[in-house]
């Protein structure tokens, strides 16, 4: 290229100019020196790169500015790209002239510490800079898109449920509520199941993707008050094909990610062999089996209650891939599950517990389809059925036998990303304690 401006390049794609002049435009993230050489380690939001100024090769302005640029200053460089094996990525640019965009008048608070996760959370919006977070982040997308194309390829249809809502969606302990113009008081959406239920009798196949709102006061590392959830709903399907498809699901996503996303699991250092083993078909336990083994891990339940976190991470820990847990009591659960025809005091439900100790990432059932079932499923939770007339309809008007789920994106994420705490899995988490950034 001879003069005019050298192209602007990704750092992702730096492999394709070996031995061209290019300009980045990015942050400086790190910095040292040796001598005449100074290291300027730069990331432009796709990868990382070192810049290399040498003094009296590079513009003595840029060099003279650069050798005293404060950490995560914004600037534009221009250089030689030079393949250079010791170098993280293989290529290293060296640097001809700089242009400083801004540079910040204080210390970094995010310096090259440990730092608490109390501080680190308080400074989320700048904590996101970081190599993890970064590659949390695209790791995040990189699940989305996959959810997405799963169902695309399936001819599902994406249907947006409402987040403003009037009726309990799951459980009426978790909601969150606000006024509602003269019609009393709404709810955020804690699952935009129901409505999902009246579009699968409309087009067959649906899901949804959206944000998901629970008012849990849990400080847990699996709860969030606010989380996304892909939910899909199938007309004439059982529980059994509900399993099948999720199972499905989450091969896909798996394998998309391993496929995809080498650089983000690495920087997480995350071991990919269990991802990589993984293979149908997943276990199928019914509850008292899950009871049984997490009883004799030494949990202290008892047959009838609920699989807390600690339940769940014990039966994880006992299959090397995820595992389905069926068939719970119907007291452990939200209303709509369709009763089990051997044992009316059970619900054809599966919870999904992905291995590893990370327990339960998607919630899923045959729906009641029986309209005086569902009445009397409503009476006894307490709810009142005026809210769920249209719900009803749908029982009076062409049931069919149905059956969804919900898959929690930030939960699923933790599992593949290996991370201890779903907090990190979500760009600005909503928590008990934490409101901002
Ligand atoms: O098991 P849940 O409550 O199921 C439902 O909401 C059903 N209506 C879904 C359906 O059948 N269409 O939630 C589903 C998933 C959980 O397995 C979990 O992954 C995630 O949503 N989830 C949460 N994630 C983070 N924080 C929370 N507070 C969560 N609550 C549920
Ligand atoms: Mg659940």
């Amino acid at each position: 290229m001879s003069g005019g401006a050298p192209p602007r390049v990704a750092v992702r794609d730096i492999g394709a100019y070996d031995g061209l002049a290019v300009e980045l435009a990015g942050w400086l993230y790190n910095a040292r020196s040796k001598g005449r050489i100074l290291f300027l380690q730069l990331r432009d939001g796709t990868g990382r790169i070192q810049a290399t100024a040498i003094d009296g090769e590079t513009d003595a302005d840029s060099f003279a500015r650069a050798a005293r640029l404060p950490l995560e200053s914004s600037l534009i460089a221009r250089g030689t790209v030079r393949a250079e094996p010791r170098a993280a990525g293989g290529y290293e640019l060296q640097l001809r002239t700089m242009q400083v965009v801004q540079e910040p008048a204080a210390d970094y608070p995010i310096a090259n510490k440990a730092h608490g996760v109390d501080f680190l959370l308080a400074h989320r919006h700048l904590w996101l800079r970081s190599r993890r977070q970064e590659a949390l982040m695209r790791l995040r997308s990189e699940v989305r898109a996959a959810m997405h194309g799963f169902f695309d390829r399936r001819g599902f249809v994406l249907v947006d449920t409402p987040i403003i809502t009037g009726a309990v969606g799951e459980s009426a302990s978790s909601l969150f509520t606000l006024p509602y113009y003269d019609l009393g008081e709404a709810h955020l959406a804690q699952t935009g199941q129901l409505y999902l239920e009246a579009a699968c009798l409309a087009l067959g196949r649906v899901y949804n993707f959206g944000p998901t709102f629970r008012a849990e006061k849990s400080k847990t590392r699996r709860h969030l008050s606010e989380f996304w959830m892909l939910e899909a709903e199938v007309a004439f399907a059982d529980s059994d094909a509900n399993m099948e498809l999720q199972e499905a699901l989450v091969l896909a996503v798996v394998e998309h990610v391993l496929d995809r996303c080498e650089p983000e699991l690495a920087a997480l250092q995350r071991d990919t062999a269990p991802l990589a083993r993984l293979g149908r078909p997943f276990p199928r336990i019914a509850y008292e089996e899950a009871v049984r083994i997490a009883q004799e891990s030494g949990a202290d339940m008892r047959l009838g209650d609920d699989l807390g976190a600690d339940e769940e991470t014990a039966v994880s820990r006992s299959f090397d891939r995820p595992v389905f847990v069926t068939d719970y009591p119907r007291a452990a659960k939200a209303f709509y599950m369709k009763g089990h025809p051997a044992d009316p005091a059970k619900v054809l439900c599966s919870d999904l517990l992905a291995p590893e100790g990370y327990g339960e990432i998607a919630g899923g059932s045959q729906r009641e389809d029986d309209l005086d079932a569902l009445v009397a499923a409503l009476e006894a939770h307490d709810l009142a059925a005026g809210a769920y007339e249209w719900y009803l309809d749908l029982r009076r008007f062409g049931s069919v036998p149905h059956a969804g789920f919900g898959i929690g994106l930030e939960r699923t994420l933790a599992w593949i990303a290996g991370i201890s705490h779903v907090r990190e899995a979500i760009a600005f988490p909503r928590t008990l304690q934490r409101l901002y950034p």
